[in-house]
């Protein structure tokens, strides 16, 4: 049995590499990598694999059974990038794909909605057994920012008093383990999102508990906030689609209390409280 893993010299990927040897299933792992030479920490056979060079994939997936189909990084680009997968996946004989998707894809008001539903369009018509695991946020989007929220005293967006239901990138690293090792899972829709539901004046406060300083929760306009993130070195593209998702998380788009993560992985999903701590230590910020 052979398990190949897109997008494994990513920071998900990197995480269900890990979680798939400590299931110790006996499976052979294959890293399918835009650079092997960037997989040779994970220790695992790796092979080229760009999604963007659709001749080549077919060959890069001869003798893969089971596909983590971890979605690309370049919005816009997706859909084409995704077909180009999927169908070297069909002429390979790929037997089960698991792909990560987005939290209420069919609904979502986030722009990176309709490039996951026609990705999910395209694995229903492909024939091929998969599992589709609708992925909310990271609660590392936030933590990633907390250095200089801390020297600001601000944590600034336009989340509003959105509901949000994050997780760790390991929490979902771990669900995309547990799914591609067992067949129960075929044909199933996840919605996945942390137990665990706060908003970013939640978030504010936990870091000023943690930290013993007064952060704020400063909500801006959608407008300002891309204004911000470029002020701050972002390329406007990407300042306005962070500003955008950011605006989407007010309308509850990262909200969803199913717990199908923590059932998945058997286990609470982690704490807003220990990925701010996690997060804190390593900035190197003396709790
Ligand atoms: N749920 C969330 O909060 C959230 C947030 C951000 C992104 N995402 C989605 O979840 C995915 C994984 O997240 P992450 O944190 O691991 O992101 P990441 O660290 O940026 O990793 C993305 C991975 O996709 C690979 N990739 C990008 N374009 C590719 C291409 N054309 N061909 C082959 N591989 C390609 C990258 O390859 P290289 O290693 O060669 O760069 C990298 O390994 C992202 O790609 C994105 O679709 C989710």
């Amino acid at each position: 049995m052979k398990i190949g893993i897109t997008g494994a010299t990513g920071q998900l990927g990197q995480l269900v590499v890990q979680k798939l040897k400590e299931k110790k299933t006996g499976a052979k792992l294959i890293a399918l990598v835009r650079n092997p030479e960037q997989a040779a920490s994970l220790k695992i056979e790796a092979r080229t694999f760009d999604y963007d060079q659709p001749d080549a994939l077919p060959q890069a997936l001869e003798g893969i059974d089971h596909l983590v189909f971890i979605s690309g990084s370049e919005i816009g680009k997706r859909e084409a990038q995704h077909y180009h997968v999927i169908e070297a996946a069909k002429q390979a004989h790929v037997k089960k794909i698991a792909y990560t998707s987005l939290l209420h894809a069919d609904t979502s008001s986030m722009i990176l909605a309709p490039e996951h539903l026609a990705t999910e369009k395209m694995l229903q018509d492909s024939g091929i057994p998969h599992t589709i695991l609708r992925n909310g946020w990271y609660t590392e989007n936030y933590t990633v920012g907390l250095k200089s929220a801390i020297e600001q005293g601000a944590i600034i967006g336009s989340a509003g008093d959105g509901k949000i239901s994050s997780a760790t990138r390991e929490d979902y690293a771990e669900a995309l383990a547990e799914t591609i090792i067992n067949d129960d899972h075929i044909g199933k829709t996840y919605e996945l999102a942390g137990d665990q539901t706060y908003t970013m004046q939640d978030l504010a406060a936990e870091v000023s508990k943690q930290t013993g300083k007064n952060i704020e929760f400063v909500n801006l306009p959608e407008e300002q906030y891309a204004e911000k993130l470029q002020q701050v070195g972002l390329p406007e593209g990407m300042a306005k689609a962070f500003a955008s998702l950011d605006y989407s998380a007010s309308k509850n788009d990262l909200y969803n209390q199913d717990q199908m993560l923590s059932k998945l992985i058997k286990r609470p999903t982690t704490q807003l409280h220990q990925a701010v701590k996690q997060a804190l230590i390593e900035i190197g910020y003396n709790l």
